[in-house]
C-alpha cells in the first residue's frame, strides 16, 4: 500500500483515485473542484486536504492539472527530494517539471483514459513503468515509450477515440433513419465496433490491415466502403489533424 496524494482533482484524477482505493491505496486529493473531492470523500476513497498538506503527506504524487494551470498550482509548493512524481498533463515536459517540482528528481509521464477505473485503458508511460505497472496492471495494460516525442503521438493518437465517436455516431444516426429506432442504432453501431475489436488479435503490427483486406475484398460492400472513404479524403483528413495536433504537442 502506497500513500498516494493527487494535484488537481478533475475529470481524469476521479477514476484514478476510484481504482487506487479498490487496491488498497491511502490517497489524499486537493480538494479542488469540490464537488469531485466531496464524492471520493464520500466514496471513503480520499481524503481532501488544502495542496500542501497532499504533497506533506504522499510518497507518490499524481499531477492532474490542465497545462496552464501547472505554473499557478505548482510553483508555490514545497516538493520534498524523494517524491516519486507521475504527471498526466499533456504538453509538460521533464525539464518543465522538474523547474516547478524542485527539488524532486523522479518524473514519470503517463497518459491515462477514465476507462481505465474499468480495465483494459493502454497506459503509454515515459520514465517508471515498473511503478505503473504496480499501480494500475495488471487491469490496464503498460505502454513503455521512450522519448518524450513519442509519448506526444501518443497524446495525439488519443484525440482518434473522439473523431471514431464522431464518425459511429454519423452511422448510427443514418442507420436510426432508415429503421426508426435510435436505441437500437447506437446499440447495434456501437456492438458492431467494439465486439470486433476486442476479438481482434493485438498481437503485432499489420493486423488492422489484415482484418481490413480479409472483410474487403473485391465486389464486397466492405471493399465499396473502404474505397470510397479513401477517394473522398477521410486518411487525408486524419493524418492532417493528427499532424496538427501533433504541432500542438511540441515544447514552444
Ligand atoms: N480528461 C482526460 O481524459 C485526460 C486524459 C489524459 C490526460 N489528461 C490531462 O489531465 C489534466 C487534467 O485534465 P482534466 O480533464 O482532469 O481537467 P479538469 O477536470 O479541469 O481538472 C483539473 C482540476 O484541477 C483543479 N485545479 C485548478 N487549479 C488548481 C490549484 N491551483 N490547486 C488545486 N487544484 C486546482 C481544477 O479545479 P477547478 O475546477 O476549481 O478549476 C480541476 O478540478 C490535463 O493536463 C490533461 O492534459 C486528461
Amino acid at each position: 500500500m502506497s500513500r498516494i496524494g493527487v494535484i488537481g482533482t478533475g475529470h481524469i484524477a476521479a477514476p484514478m483515485v476510484r481504482l487506487l482505493a479498490r487496491k488498497g491505496h491511502r490517497i489524499a486529493v486537493t480538494r479542488r473542484s469540490e464537488t469531485v473531492s466531496a464524492e471520493l470523500v464520500r466514496g471513503r476513497a480520499a481524503t481532501a486536504l488544502d495542496a500542501q498538506s497532499v504533497l506533506d503527506a504522499s510518497e507518490i504524487v499524481f499531477l492532474c492539472l490542465r497545462p496552464h494551470q501547472a505554473e499557478g498550482g505548482l510553483r508555490p509548493l514545497n516538493f520534498r527530494a524523494g517524491h516519486r512524481i507521475i504527471s498526466v498533463m499533456a504538453g509538460i515536459g521533464r525539464d518543465r517539471l522538474q523547474d516547478l517540482c524542485r527539488p524532486a528528481r523522479d518524473f514519470t509521464r503517463i497518459i491515462p483514459l477514465g476507462f481505465l477505473e474499468q480495465g483494459g485503458c493502454p497506459l503509454a508511460v515515459l520514465g517508471d513503468t515498473a511503478l505503473l505497472e504496480s499501480l494500475f496492471s495488471p487491469e490496464n495494460p503498460v505502454v513503455n515509450v521512450t522519448s518524450e516525442s513519442a509519448l506526444n503521438a501518443h497524446f495525439a493518437i488519443c484525440a482518434l477515440v473522439p473523431g471514431l465517436l464522431d464518425l459511429l455516431a454519423t452511422g448510427a444516426g443514418w442507420l436510426a433513419a432508415h429503421t426508426g429506432d435510435a436505441a437500437g442504432a447506437e446499440f447495434y453501431t456501437t456492438q458492431l465496433a467494439s465486439g470486433f475489436l476486442a476479438a481482434m488479435p493485438k498481437d503485432r503490427a499489420g493486423r488492422l490491415a489484415g482484418e481490413r483486406d480479409a472483410l474487403a475484398t473485391p465486389g464486397t460492400l466492405s471493399l465499396q466502403m473502404t474505397d470510397t472513404l479513401r477517394a473522398q479524403g477521410a486518411h487525408d483528413a486524419l493524418r492532417c489533424a493528427l499532424d496538427a495536433i501533433g504541432k500542438r504537442l511540441e515544447p514552444t
